[in-house]
């Protein structure tokens, strides 16, 4: 069953491409139990260091039904726990256990013990992470290479959004053998107000926070073709990630899986069979398996590189047989070039081919000519 789900990370192979991503999901073995039922094919354990944290509570907020912010640091519990108990319990669940591990010096000193523990804890592979700063990430990650022979995945978090900086990183990383990079953490800082008592909604020192949910998807997306296309190597994509389709969409710009955090929180474990469901549906109408999807859309991307000037496209046109005269393109146009007419919304010589009511008609009633 779900064969054509199967993916492989380098030569990490999972029967699906759903990972549970670092978070309060993972911070406990009882807490991964709720999450077996919708079948996730690992789970990345709550970040280990070699201090607990001590996080604000506050520490976390819904800005909406699809993105938080959260300000809730690496975990609460010793580093002794999660090698005596926390990783053999979630192994007893028959769970893959991707252990995230992190250092709180940026020389990564403690790297080679916390490696070597969790590797010894029954970990199947190892996620590095970095406290929202990378620079450090490619030294660390060449002590814990030394010191594990699990695959080791590193995860990035991306304060400088621009291609050199984010290709800098991936560059170093493959030289020091990163088995995958993960595509991304949180966005930040952040900050929002209750504006009736003017507090801060988190309880961080500042109240700052960080962003995660369907807010960052697009440059979960961007970042995850950027390092697939240039630096070709293997990519876990994470941010924003909540439906089947975005899941297809990383796999098409060149993801090997993806983890998901905040849809899971904000919706229940439930979305991950929901996802499954609709991913196995898509392949099957497709006739398609996820390894012959991963990167198809990148050559689409390639060529776009290489034209001489951007695409240019329009004017659109409606279908009149779709369009139910909603009035959802009259609101949206920035130019108000569309009108209804006779029945039907009607796109007049204003139109600046834009492209903002086709992809707001919830009919689809609107396409290029
Ligand atoms: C409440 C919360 C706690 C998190 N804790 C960790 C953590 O301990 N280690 C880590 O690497 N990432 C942590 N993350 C980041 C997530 O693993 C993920 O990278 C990020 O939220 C983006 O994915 P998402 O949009 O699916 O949530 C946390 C995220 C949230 C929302």
């Amino acid at each position: 069953m779900f064969s054509s789900l199967r993916t492989s990370i380098g030569e990490f192979e999972l029967p699906n491409p759903i990972i549970v991503a670092s978070g309060p999901l993972t911070s406990s073995p009882e807490a991964v139990k709720r999450l077996i039922p919708y079948k996730p094919a690992a789970v990345v354990t709550k970040t280990i260091a070699i201090r607990p944290a001590k996080p604000p509570r506050p520490n976390m907020f819904g800005l909406s039904k699809f993105s938080l912010l959260n300000c809730e640091d690496w975990s609460e519990k010793e580093y002794s726990y999660w090698i005596e108990e926390g990783i053999p319990k979630m192994k007893e669940l028959g769970v893959t256990v991707i252990a995230s591990i992190v250092s709180l010096s940026e020389r990564g000193k403690e790297l080679a013990f916390l490696a070597r523990s969790v590797t010894d804890a029954g970990a199947d592979a190892i996620e590095l992470t970095c406290l929202y700063n990378p620079v450090y990430l490619p030294n660390q990650l060449k002590i814990v290479k030394s010191s594990s022979d699990l695959p080791i995945f590193a995860k990035i978090s991306i304060p400088v959004l621009m291609d050199e900086y984010v290709l800098n990183i991936g560059r170093k990383l493959m030289k020091v053998g990163a088995d995958a990079i993960v595509v991304s953490d949180t966005y930040g800082p952040c900050l929002h107000i209750d504006i009736s008592s003017f507090e801060p909604v988190l309880g961080s020192k500042n109240g700052s926070g960080r962003l995660s949910g369907r807010a960052i998807k697009p440059f979960t997306m961007y970042f995850t073709a950027l390092l697939a296309r240039e630096l070709k190597t293997n990519v876990i994509s994470c941010g924003g990630i909540s439906t089947w389709e975005d899941v297809i969409e990383a796999i098409l710009l060149g993801a090997s899986a993806t983890e998901i955090c905040s849809a899971i929180l904000l919706e229940g474990p439930e979305v991950i069979g929901r996802i499954l469901d609709g991913i196995s549906k898509y392949l099957d109408q497709k006739g398609e398996t996820i390894g012959k999807l991963r990167g198809r859309a990148l050559e689409k991307i390639r060529k776009r590189t290489f034209l001489p000037k951007p695409v240019r496209m329009g004017p659109p046109v409606v279908d009149a047989q779709l369009c139910t005269a909603c009035g959802s393109c009259v609101r949206s146009c920035p130019v108000g070039a569309i009108e209804i007419k006779e029945g039907r919304a009607t796109i007049g010589k204003l139109c600046r081919a834009c492209g903002l009511c086709l992809s707001l008609c919830p009919v689809n009633a609107i396409r290029w000519s």
